[in-house]
């Protein structure tokens, strides 16, 4: 690609405290190359975590509610920073592999996986500003596909509940996902349209509330499947046909209310077993038109996933996130044993940016479907666009369309839209606005 190694060099690399969207502080690390080419990333923060995620470094104690980061900002500050001087940015593989063996615990805690994820993103930034490309067109000249680069079809929060709303509702997202569109910007248009037809018929029932933490609308009902009536009412009330033009995607998050054999539904005031809850998902199944469901069962919950994937993962993804945490080896176990056809990708839950694409290699190779997702707290930062259209990843997860560290990541896409018709790199016959994966690579796009 025309850059000499040399201009790659890793020089400096600092890290400062910033603020995340739910007032946290958080990690941003500034790598800076031979000749002045410099990348920047921020570590985004789950509220909702599985257990066998990457430990973020919290200083605990008073100051921040525990949730400081001084210690993460040293660890990159004087461990991080000496360790990668002087190594080559544009070879990312060493640059985690470094991070990984400097770390040397299974799950990131001596250096933070915050501290690790923001340093291994910054590098690729750097990197790619060396080449003078953006993110996505370093990613995807690497990828070397030879395929003409998409954006990835947008999954979209309307209502927020579970743990980013006070456990106002047992479910966590209700989302929807714009199966009809024809372009990216058009997945968008729709989606805005629902949420603002949700936001009037609830104030209408004198149920708004303002939104959860994702920017979702507050979740006031009565039960669970309440949210399901008001999502399918809103979509038509957008002038849209539910599951047609727009469909329903839901993150469960079962984690959070039970766990293998009792499952509390505080809203419902109900306890299922296993049986029971996946029971009740097959019927929302039947009588609802959903497309998605995410983390069906707690993630220790195996037996309870593969029965809810036999039962509906013909139809639906049944997407892993707290149940995968984006580990390859828990990638290959799923689909041994059939546990579900769909993964959620979150860099910061494994550490690198080289692990975290081993964990969609690894994904495409069982044949699984993917989504790149943000976390519920986010700032300003994009690079998880950027990784999506970059890889080629079919679908992106990132909270709501409102608050703006959540349109950063929606107006990014268009950004990149526009970038890739000027290139002349959208695909034959494409319109303007962005072209989506093909309709053959999701479930409901096969037909029958
Ligand atoms: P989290 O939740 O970022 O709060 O962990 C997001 C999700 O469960 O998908
Ligand atoms: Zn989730």
């Amino acid at each position: 690609m025309g850059v000499n190694k040399n201009n790659c060099k890793i020089k400096s690399i600092r890290a400062r405290q910033v603020w995340d969207s739910r007032g946290r502080p958080t990690v941003e690390a500034e790598v800076l190359l031979n000749y002045n080419a410099r990348g920047r990333a921020i570590a985004p923060a789950g509220a909702s975590t599985g257990t066998g995620e990457a430990v973020d470094r919290r200083d605990g104690g008073e100051a921040f509610g525990g949730f400081g980061v001084k210690k993460a900002l040293a660890a990159i500050n004087e461990d991080i920073a000496p360790a990668l001087k002087g190594l080559n940015a544009a070879n990312q593989d060493a640059i985690d592999k470094a991070l990984i063996e400097l770390d040397g615990t299974a799950d990131k805690s001596r250096l933070g996986g915050n501290a690790m994820i923001a340093t291994s993103l910054a590098v690729a930034h750097a990197a790619a500003a060396a080449y003078k490309m953006a993110l996505w067109q370093y990613l995807h000249e690497q990828e070397n596909s030879g395929q003409a680069p998409f954006l990835p079809l947008p999954e979209i929060q309307i209502f927020g509940g579970g743990a980013h709303a006070g456990g106002r509702v047992d479910v966590q997202d209700y989302m929807v996902t714009a199966t009809g569109a024809e372009t990216y910007a058009q997945a968008l248009e729709w989606t805005a349209d629902v949420y603002r037809a949700a936001s009037r018929l609830m104030a209408e029932e004198g149920r708004l509330h303002g939104v959860a933490d994702e920017g979702g609308l507050w979740p006031d009902f009565d039960d669970n499947e309440q949210a399901l009536d008001m999502l399918v009412r809103a979509i038509e009330a957008a002038g849209l046909k539910p599951g047609q033009d727009m469909a329903i995607s839901l993150d469960i998050a079962a984690s959070q209310f039970g766990s293998k054999g009792r499952y509390r539904l505080a809203r419902d005031d109900r306890t299922l077993n296993s049986d029971e809850l996946s029971g009740m998902l097959v019927d929302w199944v039947e009588r609802y038109p959903i497309v998605a469901i995410e983390d069906p069962m707690a993630e220790g919950d195996k037996e309870g996933m593969v029965r809810f994937t036999w039962a509906v993962g013909k139809r639906v993804q049944v997407i892993g996130d707290d149940f995968l945490v984006t580990s390859v080896g828990r990638i290959r176990a799923a689909a041994r044993d059939k546990a579900c056809n769909a993964v959620l990708i979150k860099p910061n839950q494994v550490g690198t940016l080289s692990e975290t694409k081993a964990a969609l290699e690894a994904a495409r190779k069982a044949g699984f479907g993917a989504i790149v997702s943000a976390r519920s707290g986010e700032t300003e930062d994009v690079s998880i666009v950027h990784l999506a259209v970059g890889w080629g990843v079919e679908q992106l997860k990132v909270g709501s369309i409102t608050r703006a560290e959540r349109t950063a990541k929606w107006n990014e896409g268009l950004r990149i839209a526009d970038q890739l018709k000027e290139m002349g790199l959208e695909g034959e016959g494409q319109q303007p606005g962005g072209a989506l994966p093909p309709r053959s690579r999701f479930p409901w796009g096969k037909g029958g």
